[in-house]
């Protein structure tokens, strides 16, 4: 297994490019099942998980040409086989948007049930019951979730509340709705920017879509579906990383090919601890830490347009160098503290108080330690407390950062950083990055 060996210390300063947004590419993909034309996707990051994905659509029977690895050229016009299996769903959850554009096109899907995971149980109760409000029979055999469509092989539109906000859950129904009979309303749907991409995708390919990115959308049902060409957006969680690396290292990064407008939320935070992030353009960033400092700031994890859970752990780092005392408070998953642990081999003063919420006591001097990653983005968290600290940090198990950080390495080294891959295993590497393409 790769590791990551960081010498700490260095100022960040210079330019990166932001890459597309995983959480938006795997939606899209999955949603080519849905026709049998070509759906061409523009900017799908070259990530561990969008490579599981591509696997994923192979298996099934659709051919994906990927002329410059950030193209991706997906037909589903030969679906032989109707089923996430268990050796993908287990490393990559989000293998269960296959479920949605299955059922819809061919009125069947097995997926596997993804179990617990490294960030606590997440179960897919919510995309199953909102399935049956489609008309669809769910059945469990075996660790499998069997879905069919009603007789007639087309689900129906019909009213869905979800009880809670899910991300993927509300793409699955919006993909499972495109191809239904009549009309679905999905009622407290996720707003996150990575959903109205999906939709504006589902659009171009014929779908009728309305109120993506509020709490109710509506899905007229059409007969089927053509074939598109669509951009992803660019990652807004990346975006957020090297902002805090701009300010965990007291340097000056220029972040290019972004979207502040999906960072409401982050940049205010940022901005009320101490981080000066100036909108050079609607497509560009740069941050620095403040004259004055970073300071506290309590933070509360929420869904869009809120406080994203997939920038908790990179603000603890940061927070670790910030004067008082910091509350985090984690509501969207339990046991998201992995990296507080990791973080106190550093050096730092974390306490996890509950399930649900630590406190950061700061500043403190972050020195370099023998880390796990435990998952994506607290890997994210320990690079960035690695390049805040004094000495060599080693980071174990970055293939979770591999799942969905395009070549961070390469990036931060560009900027300045003392980063290298220390590389474990010839079988399961990525390409290095010059072969990659721009
Ligand atoms: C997506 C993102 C992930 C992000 C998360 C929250 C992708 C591929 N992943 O994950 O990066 O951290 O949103 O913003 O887009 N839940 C249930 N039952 C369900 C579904 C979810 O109880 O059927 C719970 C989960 O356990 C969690 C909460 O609902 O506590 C929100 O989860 P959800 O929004 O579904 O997360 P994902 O879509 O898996």
């Amino acid at each position: 297994m790769d590791k990551f060996l960081i010498t700490g210390g260095q100022p960040l300063s210079g330019r990166v490019v932001v890459s597309g947004a995983k959480n938006s590419a795997l939606p899209c993909m999955a949603a080519a099942v849905l026709t049998p034309e070509t759906v061409t996707l523009h900017n799908v990051p070259y990530v561990r998980d969008c490579l599981t994905q591509r696997r994923l659509l192979e298996d099934l029977g659709a051919t994906v040409l990927v002329p410059d690895l950030r193209t991706h050229k997906i037909t589903a016009s030969n679906i032989e086989l109707f089923e996430a299996p268990y050796e993908l769903v287990k490393t990559m959850r989000a293998s269960v948007l296959a479920l949605g554009p299955l059922l819809a096109r061919f009125g069947k899907a097995k997926v596997s049930l993804p179990g617990g995971c490294a960030i606590g149980t997440r179960p897919i109760d919510m995309h199953l019951e909102a399935l049956q409000m489609l008309g669809a029979e769910v059945r469990l055999e075996s660790g499998d979730v069997v879905a069919r469509a009603p007789k007639g092989g087309r689900l129906a539109g019909g009213d869905v509340h979800f009880p809670k906000v899910t991300v993927t859950g509300t793409e699955n129904l919006l993909m499972a709705a495109t191809l239904a009979r009549g009309t679905t309303h999905l009622h407290n749907a996720a707003c996150e920017p990575e959903i109205v991409d999906l939709a504006d995708l589902l659009n171009r390919m014929g779908a009728r879509v309305r109120g993506a990115g509020t709490e109710t959308i509506t899905v007229e049902g059409v007969e089927a579906l053509g074939g598109a060409e669509h951009t992803i957006i660019p990652d807004r969680i990346e975006t957020g990383t090297f902002l805090v690396a701009a300010a965990i290292t007291n340097g000056e990064l220029e972040i290019k090919d972004c979207r502040p407008e999906h960072l409401g939320s982050v940049i205010a935070k940022l901005r009320d601890a101490g981080v000066e992030i100036e909108e050079v353009n609607p497509t560009t960033l740069v941050a620095r830490r403040s004259a004055s400092g970073l300071k506290a700031s309590d933070v509360t994890t929420e869904p869009y347009p809120n406080f994203p859970t997939d920038m908790q752990a990179q603000y603890m780092a940061l927070m670790t160098q910030a004067e008082g005392r910091t509350r985090v408070t984690e509501t969207i998953f339990e046991n998201r503290f992995m990296h507080a642990s990791e973080m106190q081999r550093m050096g730092a003063r974390v306490r996890v108080e509950s399930h649900n919420t630590a406190t950061v006591e700061g500043p403190s001097e972050l020195m370099g330690a023998r880390v796990q990653a435990s998952d994506l983005r607290a890997s994210a968290s320990l690079v960035l407390a690695g390049l805040a600290a004094r000495g060599e940090t080693w980071i174990e198990r970055v293939y979770h950062i591999d799942r969905g950080y395009e070549k961070i390495e390469g990036k931060l080294r560009a900027v300045g950083a003392e980063i290298e891959r220390v590389r474990e295993s010839v079988t399961a590497q990525l390409p290095p990055v010059e072969t990659v393409g721009t």
